[in-house]
């Protein structure tokens, strides 16, 4: 059994974009672990807003100042990331009853795939239960400010980019997932 002086844990997403609720998720599990990876996803079957690396950025500039915490981007399976950088716990946050589902596929999957990691599940402050990274770009998209429900970085780049665009044409896109 791996000591727990060297147990990592990462907490993989999509991060497009990261949110108050992820923040709250990464604060609680850094308390928790000795080391966080936060493992932003390059997703196969989904169109984000913000590319690969301008995710790793944000949640890079978002998770400044949280001890133990490291940001990583990557592609393929989690398993074999997780195997790659020797964590042996995936954190995922759970909100509603809904998420269930989706959560316990995945982590029946990963363990089947590679039973050494443990997925363990945190729910975040009830202030962020309903809070949503969709839900996040449609309200930026349809010309609403986001403040409150991402970190300062994320805000000012929906600001600056989304925001500004929204004002320039003659209404929204909602093209991604
Ligand atoms: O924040 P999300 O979009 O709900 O995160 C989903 C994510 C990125 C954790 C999941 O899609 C994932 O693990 N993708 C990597 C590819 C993979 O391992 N797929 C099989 C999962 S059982």
């Amino acid at each position: 059994m791996t000591q727990k002086s060297s147990f990592i844990a990462i907490f993989p997403g999509s991060f497009d974009p990261i949110t108050m609720g992820h923040l709250d998720i990464i604060r609680r599990a850094s308390t928790l672990f000795p080391k966080i990876i936060v493992a932003v996803a390059d997703p196969l079957h989904k169109k984000t807003m913000f590319t690969l690396e301008e995710r790793i950025k944000l949640v890079k500039e978002s998770v400044q100042g949280i001890p133990n915490v490291e940001v990583q981007g990557f592609t393929g399976l989690l398993v074999d990331f997780a195997k790659k950088v020797g964590a042996r716990a995936i954190i995922r946050g759970l909100r509603a009853v809904s998420d269930f589902e989706y959560e316990f596929k995945m982590a029946w999957m990963n363990r089947r795939m590679y039973p050494e990691v443990e997925t363990i599940f945190l729910i975040p402050s009830e202030e962020y239960a309903y809070l949503a990274s969709s839900l996040v770009k449609e309200i930026a998209l349809l010309g609403k400010d986001v403040d409150g429900l991402v970190p300062p970085p994320v805000e000012k780049k929906i600001r600056e980019t989304i925001l500004g665009k929204y004002k320039e044409s003659k209404g929204p896109s909602l093209e991604f997932d």
